[in-house]
C-alpha cells in the first residue's frame, strides 16, 4: 500500500483476528506499526516509531506531548483507546492541527458495574473476607464478625454528573438509594437530586467520583474533602487516580476520618510496592479494571480505529475531542 498513511500503534488491540476485527480493519486501509510488548513504549521509542506516522493509536499509558509532536511532522491524528484522554496535551496538538479523538459511550456501563462492584466490596468487606477464607483466619460463624455497611437504602453521593456517573445512580435505583450528584452544572435528567459538593460530601454513606482529570480536578479530593465525609462513609474512585490526594486518602483511613475507599484508579499506575496507599486499612483497590470486558475493550478498539481513520481520510471523526484542530487546518500531508 504504497500511498496508505502510516499509522502507529502502541500496543496489540482486543477484538481478535477476524476480517472485522480492529486490528484487521485499521491494515486493510493503513500501513501498521505494532508496538507488540505488553509494556508501553518508552518515550524515546514512541517518538522514534512515530515520527514517520500519519497517525498514532495510543493508549492512557503514552504521554502525548509538544516535545513528541515536535518529533512527528507527518502527524495528523491521534485516536486514544480510552475515553480519558488526559495523556494528551490537546492544546498542542490543536496548535499542530492534529485531531484528537477518543472513545465515549461505549464503556460506561461497564465502569459503572465495577464501581458498583467496588462499592459493594468494599462496603460488604469482600476482600477482608476473602483474605481470611485463603489464610486459615475463617472461624466458626460469629455475631459481630466482619460486620460491614447497608447498602440497600443508603445515600449515594456522586461528584460529575456525566455518562458513567448517571448509569451508576441508575444502578443506584435498583438498591433503592438516594442518589445525590455535584456537578458545575445542573444535569436535567439526572436520576438524583443536585446538592453542593459540602452538602453532598456531609450526607452520603458512599461518595463516588467521575470526574475527568483537569488541572482543575487534580487533587480534589484532598484531606478537606475527606474530613467532610461522613465516618461511616465509604469514597469510590474509579475516574482517574490523579483527582485524589493519595497521601490524604491514606491518612484519612488510617486516622479513621473515613470508613473506607475502593479505587480502580491510582497515580501512578501500577502503584510501588512502598506506596503508603497499599498498607492503609479498609481499602479495596483494584488494577484499572473498568472498562476491561472483551464486549467493551473490543468496542472501544473498534471506535479508535474509526476515529484515526476518519482523521486520515480528512472526514470529521465521530468523537473529535478538539474540532478547532480542523478549523485551524489539519496539517498537511508531509513528504
Ligand atoms: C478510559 O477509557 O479512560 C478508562 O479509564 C479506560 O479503562
Amino acid at each position: 500500500m504504497p500511498d496508505a498513511p502510516r499509522v502507529f500503534v502502541t500496543r496489540a488491540l482486543p477484538g481478535g483476528g477476524a476480517p472485522d476485527a480492529p486490528l484487521a480493519r485499521l491494515r486493510a486501509a493503513a500501513t501498521v506499526d505494532l508496538w507488540e510488548a505488553d509494556t508501553p513504549p518508552p518515550a524515546a521509542a514512541l517518538r522514534a516509531r512515530a515520527a514517520g506516522c500519519d497517525g498514532l493509536l495510543s493508549m492512557l499509558t503514552e504521554r502525548i506531548d509538544a516535545p513528541l509532536l515536535d518529533a512527528c511532522p507527518r502527524l495528523r491524528a491521534v485516536s486514544n483507546l480510552a475515553v480519558g484522554y488526559d495523556n494528551i496535551d490537546v492544546a498542542a496538538c490543536t496548535a499542530r492541527g492534529v485531531a484528537v479523538t477518543n472513545t465515549p459511550g461505549v464503556l460506561t456501563d461497564a465502569t459503572a458495574d465495577m464501581t458498583f462492584a467496588l462499592l459493594l466490596a468494599a462496603a460488604r468487606r469482600l476482600p477482608e473476607g476473602e483474605r481470611a477464607v485463603r489464610t486459615g483466619a475463617w472461624g466458626p460463624w460469629h455475631p459481630t464478625w466482619l460486620l460491614g455497611h447497608a447498602v440497600t437504602g443508603a445515600t449515594l453521593g456522586i461528584v460529575g454528573p456525566g455518562r458513567i456517573g448517571a448509569a451508576v445512580a441508575r444502578r443506584a435505583r435498583g438498591f433503592e438509594m438516594r442518589v445525590l450528584y455535584h456537578g458545575r452544572h445542573e444535569a436535567p435528567g439526572f436520576p438524583g437530586a443536585r446538592a453542593t459538593l459540602d452538602g453532598l460530601l456531609a450526607r452520603s454513606d458512599y461518595v463516588s467520583v467521575h470526574l475527568p482529570l483537569t488541572a482543575e480536578t487534580a487533587g480534589i479530593c484532598d484531606a478537606a474533602f475527606f474530613a467532610k465525609m461522613q465516618r461511616h462513609a465509604i469514597f469510590v474512585n474509579t475516574a482517574r487516580g490523579g483527582v485524589v490526594d493519595q497521601p490524604a486518602l491514606a491518612r484519612a483511613l488510617r486516622d479513621g476520618v473515613i470508613a473506607g475507599a475502593a479505587v480502580d484508579v491510582t497515580a501512578p499506575e501500577p502503584l510501588p510496592p512502598d506506596d503508603p496507599l497499599l498498607s492503609a486499612p479498609h481499602l479495596v483497590i483494584a488494577p484499572h479494571l473498568g472498562s476491561a470486558t472483551e464486549e467493551t475493550r473490543t468496542r472501544m478498539a473498534q471506535l479508535a480505529v474509526d476515529g484515526l481513520l476518519a482523521a486520515l481520510a480528512g472526514r470529521r471523526p465521530q468523537h473529535l475531542v478538539n474540532p478547532q484542530a480542523l478549523t485551524a487546518g489539519c496539517r498537511e500531508v508531509v513528504g
